[in-house]
């Protein structure tokens, strides 16, 4: 059983604190991401769960068995993990089916076992006709299916992977994403995956662990965390948003930067408050609560991208690129919402536009 347990972990390097009492369980076959900005913790957290780095304090087990805590310290070799790392790290001079037998040869396992376990993996990536090819010879794709299959060949229940899609390009890295949730689910395997991009763990995680400064913020389901999030930090991560200050009283919020114009409210929140609105969320609407101007308008294809200034503010408006029509600079628009999020104004705004400028 591949679940992992992580009891009060906290790894500090010198002064510097990285992981902060991290308590979470992953479940069996499930797809965790660890997602955050750069410098938030999660390779230090994945070396944790593989065994290269030791934590500071706290326990670690897969399964059942204590890997990491106390005086027991289980070496990486010995914990039955697979692991995919941003370089590719495939052996130069080894072709394909020596690169992904390597696990095995190591292993000293029978020439049988190894020919019929690398040729079903290869199968798995789709890389059963380049085997005999050597790397140079292969895409960047080519390259890190090779890595991927060579991290799956010893059958490992539970898979780490630490950005292995950033170094290819746009397109590759959207095809990759659906093949890797596919190689997921074919095999039922836990795996453990390391992003900074929010639209790649939107997309293939059954669960996120939002982290930052080594503290998780949140954890849901992409849903919970787009829909639901806990905190600024959260919404401001995840999708775009954009954030103004609000007054909430009977029954509205009002927003002294956009002249005292105000939404309808019904929640619970009352006095100051941060109001969080993605700009998909608000629309062009005769009879819709805030008035303004617009003041640009790009048409992308999927979505038309406008900024209307109302009061002070200048508002980020995202529509439909099908519902795309010409409006001149300098128009006097009316705008509708669709949905917004409520948080207590907690300075955590400030801070974090501090931190990010
Ligand atoms: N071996 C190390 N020695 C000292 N500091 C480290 C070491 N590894 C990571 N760090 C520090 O820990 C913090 C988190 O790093 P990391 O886990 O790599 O972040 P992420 O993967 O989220 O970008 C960073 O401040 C980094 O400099
Ligand atoms: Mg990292």
């Amino acid at each position: 059983m591949a679940t992992i347990t992580i009891k009060h972990i906290t790894k500090a390097f010198g002064d510097n604190v990285v992981l902060r009492e991290f308590n979470e369980t992953f479940g069996d076959g499930e797809f965790i991401t660890l997602l955050g900005p750069s410098g938030c913790g999660k390779t230090t957290m994945l070396r944790i769960i593989a065994g290269f780095e030791k934590p500071t304090s706290g326990e670690l087990y897969i399964g059942d068995q204590l890997v990491s805590g106390g005086k027991t310290f289980i070496p990486p070799e010995k914990r039955g993990i697979g692991m995919v790392f941003q370089s590719y790290a495939v052996w130069p001079h080894m072709n394909v089916y020596d690169n992904v037998a390597y696990p095995l040869t190591i292993q000293k396992k029978s020439k049988a076992e190894i020919r019929e376990k690398v040729n079903r993996v290869l199968d798995i990536v789709h890389l059963a006709q380049y085997a005999r090819r050597f790397p140079n010879q292969l895409s960047g794709g080519q390259q890190q299916r090779v890595a991927l299959a060579r991290a799956l060949v010893a059958e490992p229940q539970l898979l780490l992977l630490d950005e292995p899609l950033s170094n290819l390009d746009a397109k590759l890295r959207e095809t990759m994403r659906f093949e890797i949730k596919e190689i997921q689910r074919q095999l039922g395997i836990t795996v453990v995956y390391v992003t900074h991009d929010q639209t790649e763990a939107m997309a293939m995680s059954d669960r996120i662990l939002l982290i930052n400064r080594g503290v998780v913020q949140q954890s849901g389901t992409p849903e919970d965390i787009y829909n639901r999030p806990a905190n600024q930090f959260v919404a401001d991560f995840l999708g775009k948003v954009d954030f103004f200050k609000g007054e909430s009283r009977d029954g509205r919020i009002l927003f002294p930067a956009m002249g005292g114009q105000s939404i309808p409210y019904d929640g619970p929140r009352k006095g100051g408050v941060d109001v969080a609105i993605r700009p998909e969320n608000l629309y062009f609407a005769a009879d819709g609560p805030l008035s303004g101007t617009l003041e640009s308008q790009y048409y992308l294809g999927d979505v038309d991208d406008c900024r209307v200034r109302v009061g002070d503010t200048l508002v980020r408006v995202i529509v439909n690129g099908h519902e795309y029509k010409t409006l001149t600079p300098g128009q006097p628009v009316r705008l509708g919402i669709r949905d917004f999020m409520v948080f207590e104004d907690d300075g955590l705004l400030e801070q974090m536009l501090q931190i990010q400028t």
